[in-house]
């Protein structure tokens, strides 16, 4: 990877949910990969534990509930005041309540749309003003299949994925000119700790599912590409059919 050419540094990116899963693998997939990777998730054990195979230097975990949308700004200074501005941002952390919409209480609902969708808005606009006035960064943007396509008993977690995708598009259209470049990327099943929430219920082959590290590589291909190619939309799903 090469040093920013502002700043002489690596290269910065912030991984929201890296303490687990997509998040945990694609920050080592970048970190392996030359880039500065700012962890950010609520769990502080498992963010260290992460940060301990990282070089120090060009490292930082912290540790926020990204539902708390005030403590968004600040957040995004600390990464930039510590490692330099933010080359790539990964709005990875999600989350799902699974059951049939008749019965979801409204606070199940409202807390996955916060964190899918509404936290991603917030931390994208967190780095945005860095990112136009140098003219360059990539945003990238962990939709899902639930993006596309409805799955019954998933209704909270389609609509925000939905959203997250309208979210990206639109997010893309806004700051192409500007040089931002906005990846969603749309997996179906992957094999991580999601699917061991007590809030999913849930019956598939997990060995059938994807690896987070393959997800990892693609969110590092969109982040490589040459600065005048973007990857817009991907679906990528397990081959044997699971979803
Ligand atoms: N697994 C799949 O099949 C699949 C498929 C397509 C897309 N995705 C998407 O991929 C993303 C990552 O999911 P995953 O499968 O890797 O799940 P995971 O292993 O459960 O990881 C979720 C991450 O989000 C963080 N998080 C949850 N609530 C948070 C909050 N309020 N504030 C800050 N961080 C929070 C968690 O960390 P803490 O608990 O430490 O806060 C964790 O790091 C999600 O957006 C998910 O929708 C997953």
């Amino acid at each position: 990877m090469q040093l920013d050419s502002d700043s002489n540094r690596l290269p910065v990116a912030l991984v929201s949910g890296a303490s687990s899963g997509i998040g945990q693998a694609t920050a080592r997939r970048l970190a392996q990969a030359g880039f500065a990777v700012a962890l950010v998730a609520r769990n502080r054990e498992r963010l260290a534990g992460l940060q301990a195979e990282l070089p120090t230097a060009t490292s930082l975990t912290i540790a926020q509930d990204l539902t708390d949308f005030a403590a968004l700004g600040a957040l995004v200074e600390a990464v930039e005041a510590k490692l330099g501005p933010i080359a790539v941002l990964v709005n990875n952390a999600g989350m799902a309540y699974t059951g049939p919409l008749e019965t979801m209480p409204v606070a199940d609902w409202e807390q996955v749309l916060k964190l899918n969708l509404t936290a991603p808005f917030a931390l994208t606009r967190a780095v945005l003003p860095t990112m136009r006035q140098r003219r360059t960064g990539t945003i990238i943007n962990m939709v899902s299949i639930a993006g596309k396509q409805t799955f019954a008993d998933w209704g909270a977690y389609c609509a925000s994925k939905f959203g997250l995708l309208a979210f990206s598009r639109t997010l893309a259209q806004e700051v192409r000119q500007d040089g931002i470049r906005v990846t969603a990327l749309c997996p179906g099943a992957v094999d991580t700790a999601l699917w061991d929430s007590e809030a999913v219920t849930a019956d598939f082959d997990r060995q059938a599912m994807l690896a987070a590290e393959t997800v990892a590589d693609l969110v590092l291909y969109a982040a490589s590409l040459p600065e005048r190619a973007v990857l817009e939309e991907v679906v990528l799903m397990p081959s044997g059919g699971v979803l």
